[in-house]
């Protein structure tokens, strides 16, 4: 049996005061969510004084980023030794944001997730399409080829410990969600094609988010679907009482 994570993202959101008020106010809501895990991926900057007040919580930080290299003159970068200093257990690799505004490659993302397991970082790797790529039709053969360019030369084993989160670009920050169904129907691609690349058990044991306008309002649907094991929530996760209703959602 899986458990479902329910991850925020906080985007570029949250000076390091409010960053703490916030898990403060989180972590009694929270305190009580059975078989669910909850992380936080903050801005960089307030990891540091987060990690304080988690300490002893449920919930879990993470990253929204990070480099692949171990150290050295890349001005402004994350290392992998930084980002478990702060405490954090994850790390998104190739938020759709990174993709589409940074010019993040998968090239890149699958030597920033190679590090990641390298240095015993859970990576919640972003996988997606545009809405042309939905309108065309194309959205499964979009994230098989995401799925084999960012997993190249990744073991079974680094796969089954991690999470993907299949975030359509049409749903984030827009208001719209994927129908349930449709977001079951491609997440049981997703499992399916992990299975052709790996195998059945490591495609049992991959963590499958949904990302894209997930609120209190849709959650229970949503994780009404068998395939998928959490969310990972951008807008919603920017008040303590709406992302603790996402947690609590059963
Ligand atoms: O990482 C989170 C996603 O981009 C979803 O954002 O919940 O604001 O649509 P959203």
């Amino acid at each position: 049996m899986r458990t479902p994570l329910m991850a925020g993202n906080w985007k570029m959101n949250k000076t390091v005061d409010e960053a703490v008020a916030m898990v403060k106010e989180l972590k009694d809501l929270v305190a009580d969510a059975k078989d669910v895990n909850v992380a936080i991926c903050a801005p960089a900057v307030d990891l540091y004084a987060m990690n304080e007040v988690v300490a002893d919580t449920n919930i879990d930080l993470g990253a929204q980023n990070m480099y692949y290299k171990e150290s050295g003159a890349y001005t402004a970068e994350l290392s992998p030794a930084m980002v478990k200093s702060v405490g954090c257990k994850y790390v998104i690799i190739g938020h759709s944001e990174r993709r589409e505004i940074f010019g993040e490659t998968d090239e890149l993302l699958n030597l920033k997730l190679k590090t990641a397991f390298a240095n015993d970082i859970t990576p919640i790797l972003c996988i997606g399409e545009k809405l042309a790529e939905r309108e065309a039709g194309v959205h499964f053969d979009r994230v098989k080829f995401q799925l084999a360019a960012d997993l190249s030369g990744i073991e079974a084993a680094d796969v089954k410990d991690m999470v993907l989160a299949y975030e359509p670009l049409w749903a984030i920050g827009t208001g719209k969600t994927a129908t349930p169904e449709q977001a079951e129907e491609i997440i049981a691609f997703i499992r399916e094609t992990v299975k052709e690349m790996y195998d059945a058990e490591t495609a049992e044991a991959v963590i499958i988010q949904y990302g894209g306008s997930v609120k209190p309002q849709n959650v229970k649907e949503i994780m009404a679907q068998p395939n998928i094991d959490g969310a990972l929530v951008g807008g919603a996760s920017l008040e303590a009482e709406s992302f603790s209703k996402i947690v609590n959602f059963k």
